[in-house]
């Protein structure tokens, strides 16, 4: 079975307690058992995981490219201003696999700051504003993308 993670940046593990009006009630623990549902249903060993720190997820980036896994990432805040994040992105296209960008909220609709993503120009895709549900359609996109 195709092994996929889905990363999670800086704050993603306060889900459920953090601005619930535009995060939701769910936490990080549900949003895993549905990632890893979602997964199966796709015929993918989904990976959940999350972390406040940059240099962990620039080395999660590297791993996948160099372990060929393909990668679902909600980079929060670094999702602003992170070029190394952004350039290890890159790198997980250069090894020729798909990086889907999956943001809770929509960014471009709250504050002035968020409405730039460092991370688009390098993610395959990007869905943004669907709550949960765009992590189950970012996992399925990546089910297709490697079966086709
Ligand atoms: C977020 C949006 C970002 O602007 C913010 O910094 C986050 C979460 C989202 O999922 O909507 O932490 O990526």
């Amino acid at each position: 079975m195709t092994k996929v993670i889905v990363v999670n940046g800086p704050n993603l593990g306060r889900l459920g307690v953090r601005q619930p009006d535009v995060y939701g009630r769910q936490d990080l623990e549900e949003l895993r058992r549905l990632c890893t549902e979602w997964g199966k249903e796709f015929g993918l060993d989904v990976e959940v995981r999350q972390t406040d720190d940059e240099a962990e997820m620039v080395q999660w980036m590297h791993r996948a490219a160099d372990e060929k896994t393909p990668v679902v990432m909600n980079p929060a805040a670094f999702t602003h201003y992170s070029y190394a994040l952004a350039d290890a992105a890159h790198m997980v296209g250069d090894a020729g696999l798909p990086l889907m960008e999956v943001h809770i909220s929509n960014p471009s609709a709250r504050d002035e700051f968020r409405k730039r993503s460092v991370i688009s120009p390098v993610a395959t895709g990007t869905i943004t504003g669907l709550g949960f549900f765009g992590y189950r359609l970012a996992i399925e996109a990546i089910a297709h993308l490697v079966n086709a």
